[in-house]
């Protein structure tokens, strides 16, 4: 009997400790739950801003330096492009240029005209008979440019397109219209045109300032892959928003590393891809020059019917220094072929 009274004691006691137990429990569980969820949302945050940023980066920061702040070392690589040097893959060798009013660089790259003075007769009448180098790195693309004696041609702002970073250059003149601002820029003399830049190809041309993605700023390539893939029964391909990661990683590139031309009075650039990328495909140029003028006229055209024979003779005289080069890529659309 007795013990019944502490049996009972002990009983209510073993069930407040369970119970505190258990509200112990509920609670480290709704903790656990809470802090879950919060990290979650933390993660989903960061997601969204996937790099440690020290300054924000806007569709309207153009200057590599400022994205430098929160990508040095990618930064520092970029910088690496004025270091001038051969390598068995190419490069650059430095020559030293005595710096004029008309040209203030210091240095310049080799000359092929000099390398080879056929080029000279070859090209009479192009801007390219005046001077043709040899490339070096992007950090020299827009002096390059602007002080080559292939300027001494008057020549059309669509030249800038691959030469500067131009990203906020076509967006301002458009109005937020990338194409806009781009059909704008071509029709401009190219002096007036190198006034609205100030840096040669940067991070904007390349990354969305948001999330590093890579994405494409050029009207001309993002018109040129659609018109390829619609070759191939793809249609309104737009190349940020169905391109694979892997393609954009060419593709960036091939923005300014492709053959082009100019279409029309309005100096359209036009990289030509509308039957294909192989030789025999493109809807081949033409260029025709008037000896009275020294003007090029350049047309494009499908190629439906492939000269190789031709190809091979024009091979021929170009290395007889007899033809343009432009005549080498031929196909034969009639009986008089170019
Ligand atoms: C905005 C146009 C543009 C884009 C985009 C571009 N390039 Fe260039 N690249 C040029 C120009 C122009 C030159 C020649 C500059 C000169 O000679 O002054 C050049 C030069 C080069 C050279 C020669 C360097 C040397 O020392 O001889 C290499 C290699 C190169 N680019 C690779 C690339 C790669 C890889 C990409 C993509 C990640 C790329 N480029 C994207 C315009 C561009
Ligand atoms: C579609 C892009 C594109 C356009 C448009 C373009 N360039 Fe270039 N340019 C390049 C690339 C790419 C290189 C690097 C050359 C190479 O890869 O061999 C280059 C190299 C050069 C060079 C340095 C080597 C040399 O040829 O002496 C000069 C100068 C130059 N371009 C001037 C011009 C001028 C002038 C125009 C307008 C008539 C022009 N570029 C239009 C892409 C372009
Ligand atoms: C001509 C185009 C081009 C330009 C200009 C360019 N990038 Fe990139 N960037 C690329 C490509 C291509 C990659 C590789 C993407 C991949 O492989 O996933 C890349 C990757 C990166 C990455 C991601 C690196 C990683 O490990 O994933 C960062 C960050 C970056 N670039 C920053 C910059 C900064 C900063 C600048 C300007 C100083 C710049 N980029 C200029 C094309 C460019």
């Amino acid at each position: 009997m007795s013990n019944h009274p502490t049996t009972d004691v002990a009983g209510n006691g073993s069930n407040k400790r369970l119970l505190v137990l258990a509200v112990c429990v509920a609670a480290l569980v709704a903790i656990g739950i809470a802090t879950l969820l919060v990290n979650v949302a933390q993660h989903k945050q960061e997601a969204k801003t996937p790099f440690f940023k020290t300054v924000e980066l806007t569709n309207t920061t153009d200057d590599p330096a400022t994205w430098g702040k929160d990508f040095p070392l990618q930064y520092d690589q970029d910088k690496r492009n004025v270091e001038m040097k051969a390598t068995k893959y190419g490069g650059s060798e430095p020559v030293v240029h005595t710096p004029t009013n008309e040209d203030p660089r210091t240095v310049v790259t080799r000359s092929k005209l000099e390398q080879d003075p056929r080029l000279k007769v070859m090209w009479a009448g192009y801007a390219f008979s005046k001077d043709y180098r040899e490339r070096r790195g992007h950090a020299f693309m827009l002096e390059d440019q602007t002080y080559t004696e292939r300027q001494k041609v008057k020549q059309p702002g669509t030249c800038i397109n691959c030469h500067a970073s131009l990203y906020t250059t076509y967006m301002k003149l458009g109005e937020g219209d990338l194409i806009k601002g781009f059909e704008k820029v071509n029709q401009m003399p190219y002096f007036e045109a190198r006034k609205l830049v100030s840096h040669p190809v940067g991070c904007i041309d390349c990354h969305d300032p948001q999330t590093m993605e890579l994405r494409i700023s050029r009207p001309a390539f993002i018109e040129g892959i659609r018109a390829l893939k619609a070759s191939q029964g793809i249609q309104d391909f737009d190349v940020n928003k169905m391109a694979t990661h892997q393609e954009m990683r060419s593709y960036v590139c091939a923005q300014c590393h492709v053959e082009y031309y100019f279409k029309g009075t309005e100096k359209r650039l036009v990289f030509p891809w509308a039957k294909g990328l192989k030789m025999e495909q493109p809807s081949l140029i033409t260029t025709t020059r008037s000896s009275k003028t020294g003007s090029t006229q350049i047309r494009e055209r499908p190629c439906s019917r492939p000269s190789i024979r031709h190809s091979k003779r024009g091979a021929r005289a170009f290395t007889r220094g007899r033809m343009s080069p432009a005549r080498i890529a031929t196909c034969r659309t009639s009986a008089k072929a170019p």
